[in-house]
């Protein structure tokens, strides 16, 4: 078995499974029967101002049949528990699970004493650590905290500072993803001292609208305000911030990776692109702390049958994978391939490419069965067909052998002799569109022969 043992800024827990911040963590109860099921490490449901909440304050997304709720939409506050209540639970949990990583959430006003006074009552308990919330997106925000916080780079940079003046515990900030770019707010957070990162916190948005009353979700008395998006619906959104904060060279500091994991498979993602460990909430409000030892038994199998002796040695994997666009190889291609064997002649692949892809699924008498046929002289690649089979493996992406040397944007834009080579290299044709007649520098009609 591989060694689980996780270290994020020097907070240690038995495994890199963590609850976030939020009403599974509300109370120290409720994290001490979390720790008795296995997850490593708590962070307390945030804590600071006293608050009042509105009900109702929850609303989701339906997906299919075995995951009902893929996206959760919430107006709750932070903690509607007494501060002291909640510092003396976690000072009580902390001596109880020593072990186990512990760390409290806070957020409180913008000024420097009153972050000053709640990280020394904090470091009193003996938690391990601090994690700023700059990620609420609602309510708190609109009183200047939370994701008002961490949309203003300087606001991180100025809070996160106070609080490292203050504090002799690793400091997590937790970022919002209501940004345009999280490269900004993360880079400030760690110019003002942060030991670590984590995101995603929730993302603005309304789950929908009732067709009969008119009333937005979530209603509360007639009204509706927008809310915090999360579960596996974000998860694609969280994956892709990740990755470009453990990319960029000025926020080399560990990350918490959070937003839509639901299972060890989509742990494992976020650890190959950068998280040293990962939190979850959703996925938990729906099945419950137990999820947490499947979790760890398909990451141990996963680590054992990969040869990897310790969970850190997979931590940021995937990072050099990912790249910008324009460093992507033009000449790499792929074609669609049905195998007839499997298909159940629904057709969704050839309509799918008819009307969004590029008309090249005919449809073709084969014996007394119309089957799809790829003329992959058409086809781009594109995977649409792959993605609507409701087949498991009955559309395959092939890639082509005789796609030429790789070649990059960048090389393809320097000049003739490039262009010039691509011609060559696929006999004057691309994807059954003639290029050799195409005019230098409009290259977007050799690659592709229509517009991207
Ligand atoms: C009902 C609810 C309350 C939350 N409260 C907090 C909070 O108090 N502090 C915080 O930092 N994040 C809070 N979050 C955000 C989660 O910690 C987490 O960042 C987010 O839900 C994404 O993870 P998930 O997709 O696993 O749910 C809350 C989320 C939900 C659904
Ligand atoms: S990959 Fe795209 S272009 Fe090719 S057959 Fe499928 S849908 Fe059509
Ligand atoms: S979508 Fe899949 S199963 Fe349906 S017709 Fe196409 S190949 Fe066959």
């Amino acid at each position: 078995m591989a060694d689980l043992t996780s270290n994020l800024a020097g907070i240690s827990s038995p495994n890199p499974f963590w609850l976030a911040s939020a009403p599974p963590t509300n109370m120290g109860s409720m994290i001490e029967r979390a720790f008795d099921a296995g997850w490593g490490g708590a962070v307390w449901k945030t804590i600071g101002e006293p608050i009042r909440n509105v009900c109702s304050r929850l609303s989701s997304i339906d997906g299919s049949s075995t995951q009902r709720m893929i996206g959760l939409n919430n107006i709750e506050l932070i903690s509607d528990r007494p501060t002291e209540v909640n510092l003396r639970e976690m000072a009580q949990c902390k001596r109880k699970y020593p072990k186990h990583a512990l760390i409290a959430s806070l957020m409180v006003e913008s000024n420097r004493e009153a972050w000053h006074d709640i990280v020394k009552r904090v470091e009193d308990t003996g938690a391990d650590g601090v994690e700023l919330n700059f990620g609420c997106p609602h309510g708190m925000s609109e009183r200047g905290m939370g994701s008002a916080m961490g949309q203003v780079p300087e606001y991180a940079e100025m809070v996160t500072g106070w609080v490292k003046e203050a504090c002799s515990l690793p400091v997590i900030v937790k970022l919002t993803p209501n940004v345009t770019s999280i490269i900004a707010p993360g880079r400030a957070a760690v110019r003002g001292g942060a030991d670590a990162l984590s995101l995603i916190n929730t993302i603005n948005s309304i789950t929908g609208v009732d067709l009969d009353t008119l009333i937005p979700n979530s209603n509360v008395n007639g009204k509706a305000a927008h809310g915090g998006y999360c579960g596996p619906a974000v998860k694609p959104i969280a994956l892709n911030m990740v990755s470009e904060l453990a990319r960029d060279e000025f926020t080399q500091v560990p990350i918490s990776g959070i937003g839509g994991i639901k299972d060890w498979r989509d742990a494992v993602e976020f650890l190959l692109l950068g998280s040293t460990n990962v939190q979850v909430c959703t996925q938990v409000m729906h099945y419950g702390y137990r999820i947490v030892e499947d979790m760890i038994d398909g990451l141990n199998n996963y680590l054992d049958e990969k040869g990897f002796a310790s969970v850190n040695d997979i931590v940021g994997l995937s990072v050099p994978r990912v790249t910008n666009w324009s460093d992507l190889d033009l000449n790499y291609h792929t074609v669609a391939s049905i195998n007839h064997d499997k298909c159940i002649q629904c057709n969704l692949c050839h309509i799918a490419c008819e009307d969004g892809a590029h008309q090249c699924i005919p449809l073709v008498q084969i014996g007394d069965k119309r089957f799809p046929v790829v003329d992959e002289t058409e086809c781009v690649g594109c995977n649409l067909c792959s993605l609507v089979c409701p087949v498991p493996d009955c559309i395959t992406m092939v890639s082509l052998e005789d796609r030429g040397a790789p070649m990059t944007w960048h090389e393809f834009t320097n000049g003739d002799a490039l262009v010039q080579a691509t011609t060559e290299d696929h006999g004057g044709i691309s994807n059954g569109h003639a290029i050799t007649s195409a005019p230098v520098g409009t290259p977007s009609e050799v690659v592709h022969g229509s517009a991207s």
